[in-house]
């Protein structure tokens, strides 16, 4: 077996690791291997982002949602979930309130709800691109037909986040009811990159009953897909859901992994997400600490916001986006970094 040093080495020097070694990494984990990492995994980022930290403005749409994951709060049989849908009015007055903030990326977030077909995603598409030219449109709505997702990208839409969730079929058949298909939402991870998104996939931490050997499968994954922006948060429970008492994931391995992860594909955009800082008041400056060079505030109006629960105790939900800008400003530099209003493209990234 491969000594720790040797795989630290050769992660850090950009080669390839085995599934074994990834998994020796995963057992492996000290403090000190931690805070190594981190250091390498933070300069990486900063050669080729700077000091930047980019901001995406969500907008959470819809908590309607068809389908029955059985950790989200918002899945559709949570009776105790109190629904909500934004008018199309709603969500362009949250995206230019976004851009008069300073964001030049909005995300459009959304259950998978059948009450938006295409032509409404795609007249959505088609206004915010054309009352702010400069900024880039992604959206996160769940799988689609490859023709659905190229008549996004042909109305304007720059980037699409659909997180795999696993790569290992048996764990995500622990995750989900059996008509949702782990083969399908791969497929349209691959799709999405064929057309020309810039795409994100990504998974829970410490999501039930998953495995270590599962995590290096998830890596192993994102390797091969190769996308433009992953997305890892720590799994946290909901009150209302199959998993109500399964143990949440924790910050130590979030921040592991960010910095594998930011080793593994150095240009990744990579958000230290709200539910990092959910798990950790500081989690989310612990994160880019760690690698990560996005964060992702909500534009949502603050009336819908606590009703888009994917998991208990989730921060923000009372303030206004502008406090949030306010407050993530001050906590990037307390750290050396620097919030920037900037589309924030994957470098690599050239629009066809
Ligand atoms: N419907 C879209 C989709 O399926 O991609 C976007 C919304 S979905 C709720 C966004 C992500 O939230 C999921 O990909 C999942 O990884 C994450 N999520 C859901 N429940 C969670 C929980 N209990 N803890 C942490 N993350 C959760
Ligand atoms: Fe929302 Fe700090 S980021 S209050």
């Amino acid at each position: 077996m491969t000594d720790i040093k040797d795989i630290l080495n050769r992660l850090c020097d950009g080669r390839d690791l085995t599934r074994e070694e990834i998994i020796s990494l995963l057992e492996n984990r000290t403090p000190e291997i931690q805070s190594f990492l981190a250091e390498k995994a933070s300069a990486v980022a900063r050669s080729h982002y700077g000091n930047k930290v980019y901001v995406r403005g969500l907008i959470e749409f819809t908590n309607y949602c068809k389908n029955d994951c059985y950790y989200c709060g918002i899945r559709c049989s949570n009776r105790n979930a109190d629904r909500y849908r934004l008018t199309e009015e709603d969500i362009l007055g949250c995206a230019s309130y976004g851009y008069d903030l300073g964001f030049r990326t909005i995300v459009l977030q959304g259950g998978e709800d059948a009450y938006y077909k295409d032509d409404m995603i795609v007249r959505i598409i088609k206004a915010i691109k054309n009352e702010h030219p400069d900024c880039a449109v992604t959206l996160s709505i769940g799988e689609k037909s490859y023709e659905s997702y190229k008549a996004f990208y042909d109305a304007g839409a720059d980037r699409y986040l659909l997180r795999h969730e696993t790569a290992d079929f048996d764990h995500y058949a622990k995750l989900h009811p059996a008509n949702l298909s782990p083969g399908n939402r791969q497929q349209c991870l691959f799709n999405l990159k064929k057309i020309g998104f810039q795409t994100g996939a990504g998974f829970m931490v410490g999501s039930p009953y998953q495995t270590n050997e599962n995590i290096a499968d998830d890596l192993l994954f994102l390797k091969k897909l190769d996308p433009e922006m992953i997305g890892i948060g720590p799994f946290i429970p909901h009150q209302d859901t199959p998993f109500k008492d399964m143990p949440a994931g924790g910050l130590d391995l979030t921040l592991y992994l960010l910095s594998i992860i930011r080793l593994m594909l150095p240009t990744v955009l990579l958000p230290a997400t709200t539910a990092l800082g959910t798990i950790n008041p500081r989690g989310r400056e612990l994160g880019i600490l760690a690698g990560a060079n996005v964060i992702m505030p909500n534009l949502s109006p603050v009336g819908v916001r606590k009703k888009y629960a994917l998991y208990d105790n989730k921060i923000c939900t009372g303030e206004e986006a502008a406090e949030c800008m306010n407050c993530l400003k001050h906590r990037v530099e307390s750290i050396g970094y620097e919030i920037v209003t900037d589309r924030g493209d994957n470098v690599r990234y050239k629009r066809a």
